[in-house]
């Protein structure tokens, strides 16, 4: 199974500087990104033409969506569908990221809703798990990453094609405060997330990707990819400038 490298730009750049940081990307990295490897660009919708026109032909590099509706279409103003997000040429998207569970308010349903469409669709899905810090000190890691991963794949087919489903592991206390969960916290989530897998899917799960998110940076992103069970990362700030990525995807 192949690392997954991927880039949550969040609310960050207009559709010309995603071109021009995707660019500079594919210029760091060309020839020299292991042949186990993928990359992931997931810009928000206004990029995703430009970032996709500036990533094609590059070996290795994907295109994903932060969001989506679950509906084919229809009168859901301000909505994008999967089928839409397809054509712009994304094949991934993130479900139940923790900025939309503790945001924008969806709930553990929505996010399994949302996982199940986005997969009958045609799209990969990276479902987005983690625990709050006042979760993990009243000793409730297990039971929350269980609650949000059987919410998030209760409608999915048990038989789903395994590299289509990506689970991605982010502790909230880790996300934009320069805060890494440490080794010993990262092997117990994400065996315990496999754990899981392996439950609800059999055999299968040992072939779906666990990416772990939460400041990972050019510094960190070695140690933290060679872990049992890390299947790849989910970067946001350190995605966001061509160099820092490049070196996190080098490293
Ligand atoms: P940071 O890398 O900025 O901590 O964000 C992680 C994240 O939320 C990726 O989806």
């Amino acid at each position: 199974m192949n690392k997954l490298f991927a880039a949550n730009w969040k609310m960050h750049k207009t559709a010309s500087e995603a071109k021009q940081t995707v660019a500079e990307l594919v210029g760091l990295t060309s020839g020299k990104v292991k042949a186990d490897r993928e990359v992931m660009i997931i810009p928000p919708f206004t990029a995703l033409a430009s970032a996709g026109e500036a990533l094609r032909g590059a070996k290795n590099f994907l295109l994903g969506a932060q969001n989506f509706y679950p509906q084919k279409q229809g009168a859901f103003t301000g909505e994008i569908s999967p089928g839409m997000l397809l054509d712009a040429g994304a094949s991934f998207a993130l479900t139940g990221h923790s900025e939309r569970r503790h945001v924008l308010g969806e709930t553990d349903g929505v996010v399994g809703t949302k996982t199940a469409f986005g997969l009958e669709s045609g799209l990969g899905i990276i479902l987005c798990v983690g625990e709050k810090i006042d979760e993990r000190k009243a000793g409730e890691l297990r039971a929350v990453l269980e609650r949000q991963i059987r919410a998030g794949v209760r409608d999915v087919p048990k038989d789903i094609a395994p590299e289509k489903l990506a689970l991605a592991y982010e502790p909230v206390w880790a996300i934009g405060t320069g805060e890494v969960a440490g080794p010993k916290e990262i092997l117990e989530a994400h065996a315990f997330v496999r754990t899981m897998l392996s439950e609800i899917f059999g055999a299968s799960a040992s072939e779906m990707r666990i990416l772990y998110g939460g400041s990972v940076k050019p510094d960190n992103a070695s140690e933290i990819i060679a872990l049992d069970n890390v299947d790849g990362v989910l970067v946001g700030g350190a995605s966001l400038k061509a160099d820092e990525f490049s070196r996190i995807v080098l490293a």
